[in-house]
């Protein structure tokens, strides 16, 4: 396949960016769309050009650390499809695709693609976990029953990888369905409800902190989102921070 790529280049967060245009030929259909971007970096390092900076880890779907704006979509047009998981066979030999990172003001641009995600690690680590006694009593995990529903459900949330593509789908740059997403997992199960009254408090200020929007039910996140969170997890959210302010 020969395609025509349109890609934000940006050198640092203080500089203004603009989208650059490369061509590249004979790109296998079966490569991933990573793949095609380390052929194209391959072929600028070899001209002494600076190659595109982008995230990158797992490329198996599972890390959330793949974030590109591909043709106006967050992850790219294909429903439940990660960056990473995306092909080349999804796209003709002579389309020009338009590849520019996750937007949002909490997201800023590091370079290029890359953009800094800290916002989402810092609500977690505001309230994104349960606490266990690790001094050598921890109890294991299974000792504890979970009915087969409420695990299902949890494991529905957990499902989420972090990879802020609702933020970046959402007109309000909101962040509900991934702290919606978190905040259901936990209040699911037995191990998660000792701090649920704290935990939804602390995560949805934080939220507000890093300066993500409100959620105005347009579903473009649950639109975008890789993992199929579905908005239930924002009704979920609403109704566990309602229920820690009565509290
Ligand atoms: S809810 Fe979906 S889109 Fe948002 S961070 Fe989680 S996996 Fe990514
Ligand atoms: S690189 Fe890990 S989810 Fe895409």
């Amino acid at each position: 396949m020969d395609l025509s790529l349109k890609i934000w280049r940006q050198k640092n967060k203080n500089e203004k960016g603009s989208m650059q245009d490369y061509s590249i030929k004979n790109i296998e259909p079966d490569m991933s769309f990573l793949e095609m971007l380390d052929v194209l970096n391959q072929q600028l390092i070899s001209g002494g050009e600076e190659p595109v900076a982008f995230d990158h880890d797992c490329r198996e779907g599972i890390c959330g650390s793949c974030s590109l704006v591909i043709n106006g979509a967050p992850h790219g047009p294909h429903k439940s499809t990660t960056t990473c998981q995306l092909h080349m066979r999804k796209f003709k030999s002579g389309d020009t695709i338009y590849i520019e990172p996750f937007r949002g003001s909490a997201f800023p641009i590091i370079k290029d693609l890359i953009v800094d995600r800290s916002s989402f690690d810092r609500i977690q680590q505001a309230g994104g976990y349960v606490s266990v006694n690790t001094s050598g009593n921890t109890v294991d995990a299974n000792a504890t029953p979970i009915p087969k529903p409420n695990a299902d459900e949890a494991f529905k949330s957990a499902a989420c990888i972090g990879c802020g593509a609702c933020v970046a789908a959402c007109k309000n740059s909101s962040a509900m369905l991934f702290v919606g997403a978190k905040v259901s997992q936990y209040a699911q199960l037995p191990q998660g409800k000792v701090e649920r009254t704290e935990r939804v408090k602390n995560m949805v200020v934080q939220m507000d902190k890093e300066g993500f929007g409100n959620c105005t039910n347009t579903g473009a996140c649950e639109a975008h989102c890789p993992k199929e969170i579905s908005l239930d997890n924002i009704v979920k959210l609403n109704r566990e921070y309602l229920n820690s302010k009565i509290k």
